[in-house]
């Protein structure tokens, strides 16, 4: 589909030539266009050198010392954005409350004194299992202000989930709170994080918010404090530390193709730049605008297009607590009208979520202030980009579909209306962002001709890169750098059409993306075989309507039990409690062997052909032909019972 049927206002456009000029500027001059973009963030002391690439190790701005909460709150405060909104925050229920910039300053700079005086220090490593809570950023930006790192947990994870984060960053302290509202329901976050924590020996101090007031909640002596109460001895003041550019900012924990989570590093200097430039590029970032973005800080999106990225700028940033469908299916929008937001950034699931509702709840609210629309995290279907086009941004707002990932730290691929929009297409995310030079290759690394599936590549460093894996060296050059050596890996299928713009097409590898939540069937996998019922588990990946995707779990039984709905039931408890809800297989099915090849491996591959009724292939390596009729007669019959329910 054209832009002449997309956005019928051509006149909005203004010449792409200046993206042209910027791309070419930026391959052509890396480091003199990356120096530019970074020298409009505040630094203590100037880098020596622009990129140290000892492959594949980047080293970003060396010799130059930095602070990130500085950055994106003490630089606000020395001018007329002292007293403008930083934080707008609704709660479920529908209590608010909003930050200035001098008042978010304040309450960083006292919780970073809290810290100090409970003994962390630069270097040490900070959990933060919080729900969408002001204390959450202010949590986040008071241990980069003291130079420690974080690492944020998803308040989805369970016990079992959070623990091994915890255990793997070796945090000396956790941040979290007595629950949060969803759904109308209370979750109470601190009873999960003292399951965890018992199995946790790193974590000495562990300092709770109170948001629901909860105050029976079991407070260990010694180890557990209130957070208002930490916050009343602290000092109004603490100079921020200035950290090496590449002292690292967090660690975030996402999903490989193995059964334990990868620990993304990223550097403090290199990544603001990314989140710096990306915010003005993609999103035309401007005073004026209210900006929000609808993802969890328990993912890089939070990290970078709620935290930094905003901040950076001095914008004024949205944030809600609960559910996109609570009470109504239009609470989101009637967020958007009651503020005036000005740019909304969400997921394709909840896109999806919402057009099922129908136009009705959209329709009923002013959403006039909304000039930029934005997606992340899946491919966005051409059928939900049009909705969203025409239900939510009534054909005169732009829709970004950015492509990046937790490793990338920043926007990779994207229309770039703050440079100036490239005509779009619903299903693309157009063309690479400056300075990132993107390819899609085949398997001996040769461009893909236009319109073929290859591999995403990215073939030079850039600045938001992660720097490694924490503890784990090795897993982050073969994970990324090992399949085409001196590129990186993205694991992604990709095309280009004609017009060279990039259409995503999914993951290359054994990782499933669940409404935008990365889930490693192997993690999924040794999870289910934990459970004491299940002596082996296979899991797969299949479209799904509104989820993208939805993981489905054949599952072999141990001697001495019996397929039945309580065991099923319990097996989903048991995920729930371990990785968390997210990670709840949509379908778990029973069989009695699982295909395999003779050397022993799950034969994944064919699993999901028959479940996606698709081609079978290749059957040679298949060490019993009885498992594939096994399972093929587990997926008839759950159809079969699947159709009789529809009928009744
Ligand atoms: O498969 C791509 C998909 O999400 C993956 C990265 O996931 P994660 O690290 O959780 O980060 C999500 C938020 C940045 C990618 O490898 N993905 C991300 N953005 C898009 C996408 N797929 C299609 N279109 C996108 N815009």
């Amino acid at each position: 589909m054209g832009l002449a049927e997309v956005l019928p206002t051509q006149e909005r456009l203004v010449p792409i030539r200046e993206l042209e000029e910027m791309r070419e500027r930026s391959l052509r001059d890396p480091e003199g266009f990356w120096s530019e973009v970074a020298g409009q963030l505040h630094w203590f002391k100037s880098w020596e050198r622009v990129l140290e690439w000892k492959p594949p190790f980047a080293r970003w701005f060396v010799g130059g010392l930095i602070n990130a909460s500085f950055n994106a709150l003490d630089r606000h405060i020395k001018t007329w954005r002292r007293n403008k909104v930083a934080l707008i925050w609704e709660g479920e229920p529908g209590d608010s409350r909003t930050l200035t910039y001098y008042q978010l300053y304040r309450e960083v700079n006292r919780f970073a004194s809290a810290l100090k005086k409970l003994g962390i220090e630069k270097g040490d490593v900070v959990a933060i299992y919080m729900p969408m809570i002001p204390e959450a950023v202010v949590a986040m930006l008071a241990a980069a202000r003291i130079g420690a790192v974080h690492t944020v947990i998803f308040s989805g994870f369970g016990p079992g989930g959070l623990a091994e984060r915890i255990n793997d960053s070796e945090a000396r302290v956790l941040i979290t709170a007595d629950g949060f509202y969803r759904r109308g329901r209370e979750i109470c976050l601190k009873a999960i994080a003292d399951e965890a924590l018992a199995k946790c020996p790193s974590v000495e101090y562990v300092i709770v918010v109170g948001r629901i007031g909860k105050r029976d909640t079991p407070m260990q002596a010694g180890r557990d404090f209130w957070w208002h109460e930490v916050v009343e001895g602290a000092e109004n003041y603490v100079e921020p530390t200035p950290v090496e550019s590449t002292h690292p900012l967090f660690i975030l924990y996402t999903s490989g193709t193995t059964g334990k989570p990868k620990g993304v590093v990223h550097s403090t200097g290199g990544y603001l730049v990314g989140v710096y430039a990306t915010m003005k590029w993609v999103f035309d970032i401007r005073d004026e605008d209210v900006y929000w973005c609808t993802a969890d800080i328990g993912w890089i999106t939070g990290h970078s297009y709620i935290v930094y990225g905003p901040l950076l700028h001095g914008a004024a940033v949205v944030m809600y607590e609960g559910a996109p469908d609570y009470p109504k299916p239009d609470r989101w929008w009637s967020i958007v009208e009651k503020y005036g937001v000005t740019i909304f950034y969400t997921a394709p699931t909840a896109i999806r979520m919402l057009m099922k509702y129908g136009d009705g709840w959209v329709a009923r609210h002013d959403l006039c202030t909304l000039r930029i629309l934005g997606t992340v995290g899946e491919p966005l279907n051409p059928e939900a980009w049009m909705w969203y086009y025409r239900a939510v941004g009534r054909e005169r707002c732009p829709i970004v579909d950015t492509w990046w990932q937790t490793e990338t730290g920043a926007h990779m691929i994207s229309p770039a209306p703050g440079i100036s929009l490239v005509p779009l297409k619903p299903g693309s995310v157009t063309l690479p962002l400056p300075g990132v030079d993107a390819e899609v290759v085949l398997e001996d690394g040769k461009p893909a001709p236009p319109k073929q599936r290859g591999y995403l590549v990215i073939r030079r460093p850039w600045p938001s890169m992660l720097m490694t894996l924490h503890r784990d060296p090795e897993r982050y050059k073969q994970t990324y750098w090992s399949r085409f050596v001196g590129w990186y890996f993205t694991g992604d299928y990709a095309l280009k059409d004609e017009d060279g713009y990039f259409w995503i097409l999914g993951r290359a590898d054994e990782v499933l993306k669940i409404s935008g939540h990365r889930i490693g069937t192997m993690e999924l996998e040794s999870a289910l075989v934990k459970h004491s019922a299940v002596a082996e588990a296979a899991v797969i990946g299949r479209p799904h309507p509104v989820k993208g995707e939805e993981a489905v779990a054949f599952i072999v039984l141990r001697d001495g039990f019996t397929p039945s709905e309580k065991l099923r039931k319990d097996i989903e408890d048991y995920i729930r409690k371990t990785i968390g809800s997210i990670a709840v297989p949509g379908l778990i099915l029973f069989v009695s062997k699982l295909p395999k090849t003779r050397s022993g491996k799950i034969m994944r591959r064919v699993i999901k052909a028959i479940v996606t009724e698709s081609e079978i292939g290749d059957l040679s390596t298949l060490e019993d032909e009885a498992s594939v009729d096994e399972v093929k007669k587990a997926v008839e019959e759950f159809k079969r019972i699947a159709e009789e329910a529809m009928e009744k």
